[in-house]
C-alpha cells in the first residue's frame, strides 16, 4: 500500500521545533541578542527578557500614577490657568480610570509572570520618571502645572515603539500581547484626547507661559524615551554579568545611534503638534529641540 508521508515540512513546521515564546520582544531589546548574553544561554538569555517586561511594566504604572494621572486630575479639576469644555473634563474623568486600570494591570502582570517564571522582579525607580521629577521641581510654582501638562501631552501623544510593537510580534507570549493590545487601544482615545487639549491650551497662554512649555517639552522628550541605563544595567548585573560586561553591553546594544532614530521617530508626531501652533518659532525652542538631537 502506498504510503504518503505528511512529515516533509516537520523539521520546520512542527510545533517542538518552533522557538519558546518569550516575555518580551528580543527586537525591541537587542541587548537579549549581544553574544555576551548569548554565550550564557537560553535560560540566562530568557530571564533577561522577562526582566526587560518587569522594568518595562513597573515603568508603566509609576508613568500612569505619577504623571499621567496627576496631569488629568489637573484638567478634570479645573486646577489649570486655562479653561476646558465641560465635556472634555468629564472625559478626563474616564481618562482618569483607564490610566488606573493601567497601572493596575501592569503590576498584576508582574506578579503573574513572577509566579510563572519564578524570575524575581527588584523595585527599582525607573530613570524616565526620576528626571520627570528633576524637570518639574525645577518649576517656579506658578508654571508647574502647566509644565506637568505639556509634559502629559507628549507621553499621550507620542507613539511608543514598545506599546504598538508587542501585539504584533509572534515571538512574543499572548498575555503579554493582550496586556499591550488592550493598553494601546485606551492610548489612542487618549491621544486624541491630548491633541485636543494643547489645541484648547494654547491660545489661553501669555507669551512667557508658551515659552516656558515649549523649552520643557524637548527635554522631557528625551528625558522619557531615552532607554534606562541604570535599571537596565542592574538587570545584567543581577544575573551575573560583570562591570566591564555589562558596560560593554549596554554600549554596543542599548544606548546606540538606531536608539536615537528611535526616539526621533517615536515624538514627531508630537513634535507636529507643537509646531502646527507655532512653538518653534518662539525664542531659543527649535535650538532646545536641535540640542536634544530631534530636529
Ligand atoms: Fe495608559
Ligand atoms: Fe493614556
Amino acid at each position: 500500500m502506498h504510503y504518503e508521508s505528511k512529515f516533509m515540512d516537520w523539521h520546520t513546521k512542527a510545533w517542538v521545533k518552533k522557538p519558546e515564546k518569550q516575555y518580551f520582544p528580543a527586537r525591541l531589546f537587542p541587548a537579549a541578542d549581544h553574544p555576551l548574553v548569548l554565550a550564557r544561554g537560553e535560560q540566562v538569555r530568557r530571564a533577561l527578557l522577562v526582566k526587560r517586561l518587569y522594568g518595562y511594566a513597573s515603568f508603566t504604572a509609576l508613568l500612569e500614577s505619577d504623571l499621567v494621572n496627576p496631569v488629568t486630575l489637573l484638567i478634570s479639576a479645573g486646577r489649570l490657568p486655562v479653561a476646558f469644555p465641560a465635556a472634555m473634563r468629564q472625559d478626563a474623568d474616564l481618562i482618569l480610570i483607564d490610566e488606573t486600570t493601567h497601572a493596575a494591570e501592569s503590576n498584576k502582570l508582574i506578579a503573574e509572570v513572577e509566579l510563572l517564571t519564578g524570575v524575581r522582579s527588584t523595585p527599582f525607580t525607573p530613570e524616565p520618571m526620576a528626571k520627570y521629577a528633576r524637570l518639574i521641581d525645577a518649576q517656579t510654582p506658578e508654571l508647574r502645572g502647566l509644565c506637568q501638562l505639556a509634559c502629559g501631552i507628549v507621553s499621550e501623544t507620542l507613539i511608543s515603539s514598545t506599546l504598538s510593537g508587542i501585539p504584533s510580534d509572534p515571538a512574543t507570549k499572548a498575555m503579554v500581547q493582550e496586556y499591550a493590545r488592550e493598553h494601546g487601544r485606551d492610548e489612542a482615545r487618549h491621544h486624541a484626547f491630548f491633541s485636543q487639549v494643547l489645541q484648547h491650551s494654547w491660545p489661553q497662554l501669555t507669551a512667557a507661559q508658551k515659552e516656558t512649555v515649549s523649552l520643557v517639552a524637548p527635554r522631557f522628550m528625551t528625558a522619557f524615551l531615552s532607554p534606562d541605563v541604570p535599571s537596565i544595567s542592574n538587570d545584567l548585573l543581577s544575573l551575573g554579568f560583570t562591570a566591564e560586561q555589562t558596560a560593554q553591553i549596554v554600549a554596543e546594544k542599548v544606548t546606540t545611534p538606531e536608539t536615537m532614530a528611535g526616539i526621533r521617530t517615536s515624538v514627531q508626531k508630537s513634535i507636529g503638534y507643537f509646531a502646527a501652533l507655532g512653538a518653534l518659532e518662539l525664542p531659543g525652542v527649535r535650538e532646545a529641540f536641535e540640542d536634544e538631537g530631534l530636529l
